[in-house]
């Protein structure tokens, strides 16, 4: 790393006296629970919810535990440390998790040394933090986003202490480099390339949980992605919630279509995709870089959220559905096969039925493969909780319902159009309700079921398709790897 860069990072990236201090106090809680503990591992049960970034967030929690002498069990009975690392996106996703806190206190109950512990994107916000301060007096420890890297430090203090710990404090963020990461699938991998986000779209309270927008060095990105071919992962998600703003922050020139060429470099039988696309940012270099890179899946999902331009300027999101729809034709035209995928909010506050149905039209005219659709939810602390808000809930509902039936036409056809083409699939399990039949992803994470034996899960296969049903494609085996 040059001086300038340094200069640059130094104010986010952790210091290594800090992440040192983080080691001993991970010693100290292995020696103490080795002591409270000496006949059997104690066990931690951790739960992600939202996104795929809380998901590697939370691989990065059991990668600490670990360090500190935790096993793992996959339900909270049996667990000593249970902790949920929350997610804050929509009023269901928080309802969620107050629901399975509360089925928690008779868990606490009848086994009082049970360590119960919230962090993530939910408790980041001061008002939950006081929620469950005062109607959760069960759970012991709360830390929000900012603190993950300082977990052994907070676990320590609830340990020791007899009292609860809540850290909180919001901050712009910071990146915390080299933490043990214990990862869920030894196929599949996560892989940060930044962290937090600077667009404040007026629904969204994402910016406000994590922080501004800060890339990790392409150099540290490269070396993780060069270890995860080496121990054998099969596909590498690159992660941020605007990927397409990789680099602005840096001052060594790599942007996100550099960086996915020179993970394409990397020698190995691999995939790489990436998540989230912001249709502003999205460049005809990036385009080019996914069109030329062989590794790199052709599926862009590239949230629209409306379809109508009024409703995407009061939503902040710096485009029109013309400029929109540009971006695709020319992604088309460079990417024959590309897939395409998005998300939607029906109902943001203020929509008119004939706006909504813009939205459609824009369905319609794209064909998008999949859709992850969203009834509009106001988030304390975003810009449209204040807005007027008059459409009432039933009506939304009908908008949504209109949506999701449109949708799987249009998907469903989709999926029946590709019946014929073989499609390099990677096999990562059984059917659940089938054994004997295999299940596996698509280049564009379309579910794929096909007949096969189990000697396969694993590795690529090539299967030619051959019928649909909503969400998922069935077909035959052409060649195994
Ligand atoms: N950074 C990503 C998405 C993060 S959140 C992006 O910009 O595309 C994932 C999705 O949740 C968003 O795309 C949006 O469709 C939805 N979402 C976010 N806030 C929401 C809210 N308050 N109500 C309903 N849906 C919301
Ligand atoms: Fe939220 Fe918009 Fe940032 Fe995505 S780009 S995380 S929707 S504020
Ligand atoms: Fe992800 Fe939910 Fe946080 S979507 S960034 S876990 S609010």
């Amino acid at each position: 790393m040059n001086t300038q860069q340094m200069d640059i990072k130094s104010g986010v990236t952790v210091p290594d006296e800090e992440l040192d201090r983080q080691k001993e106090y991970e010693r100290e809680v292995r020696e103490l629970l080795h002591k409270r503990y000496p006949d059997a591992l104690p066990l931690a049960f951790v739960h992600s919810y939202g996104c795929q970034q809380n998901v590697s967030d939370g691989e990065k929690l059991k990668g600490q535990l670990a360090q500190m002498g935790y096993g793992f069990c996959d339900s909270p009975e049996g667990a000593k440390l249970i902790l949920y690392n929350t997610c804050a996106v929509r009023e269901n996703a928080e309802d969620r998790v107050f629901g399975n806190v509360g089925a928690l206190k008779k868990l606490k109950k009848q086994q009082p040394d049970l360590l119960i512990g919230l962090c993530g994107c939910m408790t980041q916000q001061q008002q939950v933090a006081d929620k469950i301060k005062q109607s959760y007096p069960y759970v012991d420890l709360v830390f929000g986003t900012h603190a993950l890297h300082r977990l052994p430090e907070l676990l320590y203090q609830t340990l020791t202490g007899n009292r609860r710990v809540f850290q909180v404090e919001n901050s712009d963020g910071v990146i915390a480099e080299g933490l043990p990461v214990r990862r869920d699938s030894a196929l599949k991998a996560n892989l940060p390339v930044m962290y937090g986000c600077n667009n404040f779209c007026t629904y969204c309270i994402v910016p406000h949980v994590r922080g501004r927008e800060r890339s990790r060095d392409p150099e540290a990105v490269l070396a993780e992605a060069r270890q995860l071919v080496e121990h054998g992962y099969k596909e590498i998600t690159l992660l941020g919630q605007n990927v397409n703003s990789y680099g602005k922050d840096l001052s060594c020139g790599v942007d996100f279509a550099g960086l996915l060429r020179r993970i394409n470099d990397i020698p190995g039988e691999f995939v790489i995709r990436f998540m989230t696309s912001h249709p502003r940012d999205c460049t005809r270099e990036l385009i080019d870089a996914i069109a030329q890179c062989e590794k790199v899946c052709n599926h862009i999902h590239l949230p629209v959220q409306s379809g109508c331009n009024r409703v995407l300027q009061a939503m902040n999101r710096h485009y029109v559905k013309e400029d929109y729809k540009k971006l695709i034709d020319y992604a088309r035209a460079k990417i024959p096969d590309v897939i395409f995928t998005s998300d939607i909010i029906v109902g943001f506050p203020g929509e008119r039925y004939e706006e909504f149905l813009e939205t459609l039209e824009l369905i319609k005219a794209v064909r998008y493969h999949a859709l992850f659709t969203f009834i509009y939810s106001p988030r304390v602390g975003t810009k449209a909780a204040s807005m007027d808000d008059p459409v009432p809930a039933e009506e939304k509902g009908a908008w949504f319902r209109e949506l999701l039936a449109v949708q799987q036409d249009i998907g469903l056809a989709l999926f029946h159009s590709m019946e014929g083409q073989t499609q390099r699939v990677l096999v990562e399990g059984e059917s659940r309700s089938d054994p004997g039949r295999l299940t596996g992803r698509n280049y564009g994470n379309i579910l794929v079921e096909f007949p096969g034996d189990a000697s396969l899960i694993g590795s690529f296969a090539d299967v030619t398709i051959t019928g649909a049903k909503p969400g998922i494609l069935f077909g035959e085996l052409k060649k195994r790897f």
